[in-house]
């Protein structure tokens, strides 16, 4: 069974705004985001995703939920994959005691085996083959040994169509197993092909060692440089540091791991003697990447290349880093920075490693073997190499310029834990900017003032807010119909699934409901216990936790605080939704877009009209009285 929590947890950490932006483009209006919804046709936004509360709704078409029904509408996953995408992206572990499911680890074993296979042919061909001669030449001018290429398992995939393919078919394997391994393709007219063609192969290991896919570079200017094994279902390119396997001790040992870009740069490093470097595999690190890092050290030195996209990644990279680490909950919330400072790390020391001008690991390390140790001793904190970074571009005669400097670095130097090292940073951001620090102090002082006064309530509001899940009246309700499902059977009729935007609340309602329809008797544990999915049964064992240990009450005020709270729910549903819209008309009707005014007007009507439907008061002891009869 699944830790208490984790469902909660993922929950917490998914930052619903990167997940759905990744489809929808978002815009910022207020503490929420717009854009036009993706499930049905629209010309003006009707779509909001609220990051606080982790849902989207969109006042359009009425779809609604959070982050795990978004992947399931949009990705058309159950939830159970839902769970586990998320908790990849979060870094968040599902622990599981009740038996895997053995479908699932049969396929995981195939994956692993078939990449072990492809390895093997591949490695061949390098090392001896005679179509291996080009990657061969290849390994030389990159200045490899072979000693390096035997280590790291490195191949060559001949340049032809179907030299794997045709390899391990031979030996048994399907072409639909190999396809699901990423390792060949299927061609539109049917059949397949090999992915991999006249590259050089790096084998990508998990920290057990197993082969879970492979980067394959392209010996001249081909399209992509590197080409990667697409996502399986034990391959995601976010989640892996390449190298980790290798490197595990060494950064155990020296208490420091050095994260490169790229496959080339860790294996260098190795060649030339420096074992605790991986490679994020180019993209801006992850918290699972950084979460693989976790239990080995807490010292983590970034080497990125000095040009500017390396340092949006260095920066986008430091992002997700604090959030994969120990951290305390700091509210400095601002989405559209390159940096969110809302976590502060405790006790993860970062290191940003600048490498000389136009120089990358790989280059660097060919050159200078010996000069990387001083290198990595050299990295500068990461509050330092930020307000070097913010400082550096700003024009010194621009006085506005240096104003937005200081402006952007205030919120940072203002969470440092104490004098001193406020004192410190404030006098490197002057002396970058050529301010008085004086100046700067003051500045900074104002700001915290002025942002204390407006942000002072959130902070102690998060502090007693123990969890979303747990405290939601959305969570009462499912928790109340949960404990006592004769009332879940009583109010089959009035709870709507869509009064659930959790989607564990959701799903757990639309068992809950068909199963106590089917037996007025039903018994919560054993409702829990027949519920056929892990991730799902702890959710709900989690909302009836939340709920609390409750008295036995006598079934008429339970009904009705069950009533009560759903009563309570739509109506603060409809009074946020309202609010939304006339937020949105205020918008529509500065811009003077009149268009966009009149849909929204409409909407509001219909709002207006839904909500003076609704049933505002239910006579509960009528009903109660009557269900009472019956009984
Ligand atoms: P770079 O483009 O910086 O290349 O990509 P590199 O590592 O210096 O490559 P060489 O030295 O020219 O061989 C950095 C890393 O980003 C990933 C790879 O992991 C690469 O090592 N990458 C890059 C891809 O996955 N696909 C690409 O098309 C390019
Ligand atoms: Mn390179």
């Amino acid at each position: 069974m699944a830790e208490r929590g984790d469902i909660a947890e993922i929950r917490e950490r998914v930052d619903i705004i990167e997940l759905v932006g990744a489809r929808v483009q978002l815009k910022r209006s207020g503490k929420q985001w717009k854009g036009l919804c993706p499930f049905h046709q629209e010309k003006t936004p009707s779509f909001y995703v609220y990051p606080e509360s982790g849902n989207f709704v969109c006042y359009g078409c009425g779809e609604k939920g959070d982050a795990f029904a978004w992947l399931m509408k949009t990705e058309g996953v159950d939830f159970p994959e839902a769970v586990a995408q998320l908790a990849a992206k979060t870094g968040v572990e599902v622990r599981r005691g009740a038996p895997k499911d053995p479908r699932r680890d049969e396929l995981h074993e195939r994956l692993y085996a078939l990449n072990a296979a492809a390895a093997t042919f591949y490695a061949n061909i390098l090392l001896s083959a005679p179509a291996g001669e080009p990657g061969r030449r290849y390994v030389e001018e990159r200045g490899l040994t072979r000693e390096t290429v035997e280590r790291f398992g490195l191949g060559f995939a001949p340049d032809a169509w179907e030299a794997l393919l045709s390899h391990l078919t031979a030996r048994g394997h399907t072409a639909e197993q190999l396809a699901e391994a990423g390792l060949v393709t299927a061609r539109e007219s049917g059949g397949y092909y090999d992915r991999f063609r006249g590259r050089l192969l790096f084998p990508i290991r998990n920290k057990q060692g197993q082969i879970t896919g492979f980067g394959g570079r392209a010996l001249g200017d081909a399209k992509p440089k590197y080409l990667n094994t697409p996502q399986t279902a034990i391959f995601d390119k976010s989640a892996i540091l390449y190298g980790i396997d290798i490197a595990m001790d060494a950064i155990r040992k020296s208490d420091v791991a050095v994260i490169v870009e790229g496959y080339v740069d860790a294996i260098m490093a190795h060649q030339v003697g420096h074992a605790n470097v991986v490679a994020s595999m180019g993209t801006a690190l992850t918290e699972p990447q950084v979460g693989l890092l976790k239990n080995l050290t807490k010292r983590i030195v970034l080497a990125l290349d000095s040009d500017a996209a390396g340092q949006m990644a260095t920066l986008r990279g430091i992002e997700t880093m604090r959030g994969a680490l120990d951290y305390d909950t700091v509210a400095v919330p601002d989405p559209q920075q390159l940096i969110r400072f809302e976590r502060r790390l405790k006790d993860t020391e970062i290191l940003v490693l600048t490498l000389p001008e136009g120089k990358d690991p790989d280059e660097f390390l060919r050159a200078h073997p010996d000069g990387w140790p001083e290198l990595v001793a050299g990295a500068e904190p990461l509050l330092d190499y930020y307000i070097r970074a913010v400082a550096a571009p700003v024009d010194l005669a621009d006085p506005r310029a240096k104003s937005a400097a200081v402006h952007q670095v205030a919120p940072l130097i203002r969470e440092l834990p104490d004098d001193i090292q406020r004192h410190h940073y404030t006098a490197l951001l002057a002396r970058l900017l050529r301010l008085p620090e004086d100046a700067v102090a003051s500045e900074i002082r104002r700001l915290t003032l002025t942002r204390r006064g407006r942000e002072s309530r959130e902070p102690e509001e998060a502090a007693r807010r123990p969890r979303r899940a747990e405290v939601s009246r959305e969570a009462h309700l499912i928790g109340l119909l949960l404990a006592y499902p004769d009332v879940a059977h009583d109010l089959a009729g009035d709870v709507r699934d869509d009064d659930f935007l959790d989607t564990t609340h959701r799903l757990v309602w639309a068992a809950l409901r068909d199963a106590a329809a089917a037996d007025p008797r039903l018994k919560s544990r054993d409702f829990l216990d027949g519920l056929p999915d892990d991730a799902l049964r702890d959710a709900a064992e989690e909302v009836l936790v939340a709920l609390g240990a409750r008295p036995e009450q006598f079934p008429g005020p339970l009904r009705q605080e069950a009533r009560d709270t759903l009563r309570l729910l739509r109506q603060e549903r409809y009074d946020a939704q309202r609010l939304q819209l006339q937020a949105a008309i205020a918008d529509a009707s500065n811009a003077g877009d009149a268009t966009a005014l009149g849909e929204l007007a409409a909407r509001l009507m219909a709002l207006m009209e839904a909500r003076r439907a609704f049933d505002p008061a239910p006579s509960p002891y009528f009903r109660d009285l009557r269900s009472a009869e019956k009984a």
